[in-house]
Parts: C-alpha cells; structure tokens; sequence
C-alpha cells in the first residue's frame, strides 16, 4: 500500500534512495489537488477499465532490477540519477506497480516535494505538465506498467536549474 509524505530533502548522491520520509505525511487528496490521483488496483480488468475510460491507447510492462544493467552497479546508478532528475511530460501517464517498489516524488504548489512511495498494486495518474522524479527504492527491484495516452514516447522536459 502506498506511502504519501513530506521528502525530507536531505538527499545526496549516496542516499537518495533511502525512503527520505520527513514524518509529515500527506493524504491522498492533498495529493488529488495536483490533480495527482492514486488508486489502489488489484487486477487486470480494472487496470483495463482504467485505461479505457481515461482513453490510453499504448502501454508497456518493465522490469527493473541490477540484473537488467548486468549486475553493472554504476550502469544501475546512472540510470536512477536519470529517472530522478526533476522532468515533466507533456501527456498525462499512468503508472502502475506490478511487483516491487519505487518513489515517486511529485512537486506540489509551493514547490516542496510529496513522496509517494509505491509498492505492489499501486498506480498513480500524473497529469501532463507536473514536474516528477522517480527512483527505485534500495530493494532495487521493480516491475512496473507504463501506461501511455498516446504514442510510448519518452521525452522527459528537464527542469531548468
Ligand atoms: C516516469 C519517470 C521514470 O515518468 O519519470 O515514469
Ligand atoms: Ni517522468
């Protein structure tokens, strides 16, 4: 079940993969009025239904772990500094955890940083637009469908510094 909190902001490059929990948690509709929607789904005709509905037309299923960087730890590494660096989309996407864990940070209005820590059966809708990262948790282990509006493009806008 998911996690929502306040990140700690106390990353380093060594770190960033610990929960980073800051002990203020947030509720699911806090995270709503981003237009941020969490939703617990446990199986596969209501993810279909989900998609539907909301019309996605493409999706795809990874699986991330240090074996899919050939057990490479600074590949592994390089990959999660990509994933969290601070980007948005320019389509709403779906994401749904299959097995495994990840973070996935969201900005809020005041630009602080709402944790959402996601395990088996989580799915978070991100609305086009939001400024995200996302990493794997140190169980490094995740299977995860990526559900897409329209073409699986991965164009990731990165936040200017
Ligand atoms: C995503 C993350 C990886 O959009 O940024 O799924
Ligand atoms: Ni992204």
């Amino acid at each position: 079940m998911v996690q929502l909190y306040y990140h700690d902001n106390k990353d380093t490059e060594e770190n960033f993969t610990d929960d980073h929990n800051s002990g203020i948690p947030v509720s699911v509709e806090e995270l709503s009025e981003l237009g941020v929607i969490y939703k617990h789904v446990t199986s596969q005709e209501e993810l279909d239904a989900l998609a539907k509905e909301r019309e996605y037309k493409n999706r795809d299923q990874v699986h991330l772990n240090l074996e899919t960087f050939k057990n490479d730890v600074d590949a592994y590494n390089a990959k999660m500094k990509q994933f969290y660096t601070e980007h948005y989309h320019e389509d709403e996407e779906i994401r749904y955890i299959v097995e495994g864990e990840g973070f996935f940070d969201v900005r809020n209005k005041g630009d602080k940083w709402i944790r959402a820590k996601l395990s088996k059966n989580d799915l978070l809708i991100l609305p086009e637009g939001i400024y995200h990262r996302f990493t794997l948790t140190n169980k490094r282990e995740v299977t995860a469908v990526r559900l897409f509006k329209d073409e699986p493009k991965w164009e990731a806008i990165n936040r200017e510094q």
